[in-house]
């Protein structure tokens, strides 16, 4: 859907009354996106608090340098466009490092669960945006496809950790699913 259209297509062009404005909508999206990479950067590193060493370790310390790149790009994003950071951050650095932490002392293939459901629910996050942003936000968009095309690899090399052999795998997984939802709708919005 982000593919040659006709004529450009224009960021919100199909906003409808009472939705935020243009600007309005792509500030949000920055806001949410950088809380989304630091939430990711703490789930991480509680992973890596409890998980030591091994070669689960080691890929979830990939996938950490990665979200490390993906956040100072929002970081820089927020200053560029005058974008108010989440005014939740504290709350993000408790949870993402306990969210982390919990499903890793769960063992590795709980602390996999957890990416895949994460990077499931930005996945889905990041194709909306993408649809939603015009050509007139061609750079923003593609740089969100290509975080979006890393966060799927993430979501893979959890599958390959074992992530579906988790001890209660579909009700972990819910679970984190229906917690990284709410956490974006709070943090497009707080
Ligand atoms: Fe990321
Ligand atoms: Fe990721």
């Amino acid at each position: 859907m982000t593919g040659k259209s006709p004529h450009p297509r224009r960021t919100a062009e199909r906003r409808r009354p009472g939705d935020p404005d243009r600007e309005e909508l792509v500030k949000r999206m920055i806001r949410v996106d950088q809380a989304g990479e630091y939430g990711a950067k703490r789930i991480y590193a509680g992973q890596l608090a409890v998980l030591g060493r091994g070669s689960g370790a080691d890929a979830v310390r990939k996938m950490a340098e990665q979200e490390e790149r993906h956040l100072a790009a929002f970081d820089q994003l927020i200053v560029e466009r005058r974008v108010r950071p989440t005014a939740l951050q504290p709350l993000w650095y408790v949870t993402g490092f306990a969210l982390g932490a919990a499903t890793a002392l769960l063992g590795e293939r709980a602390a996999m669960a957890c990416t895949v459901a994460v990077e499931e629910v930005i996945d889905e996050h990041y194709a909306r945006q993408a649809t939603a942003l015009g050509d007139d936000e061609a750079a923003l968009r593609e740089r969100i496809e290509e975080f979006r095309a890393h966060e799927i690899e993430h979501k893979e090399t959890a599958l390959a950790h074992g992530a579906e052999a988790a001890p209660a795998y579909p009700l972990l997984s819910g679970a984190i699913k229906a917690a990284s939802r709410l956490a974006i709708w709070l943090a497009t919005r707080i």
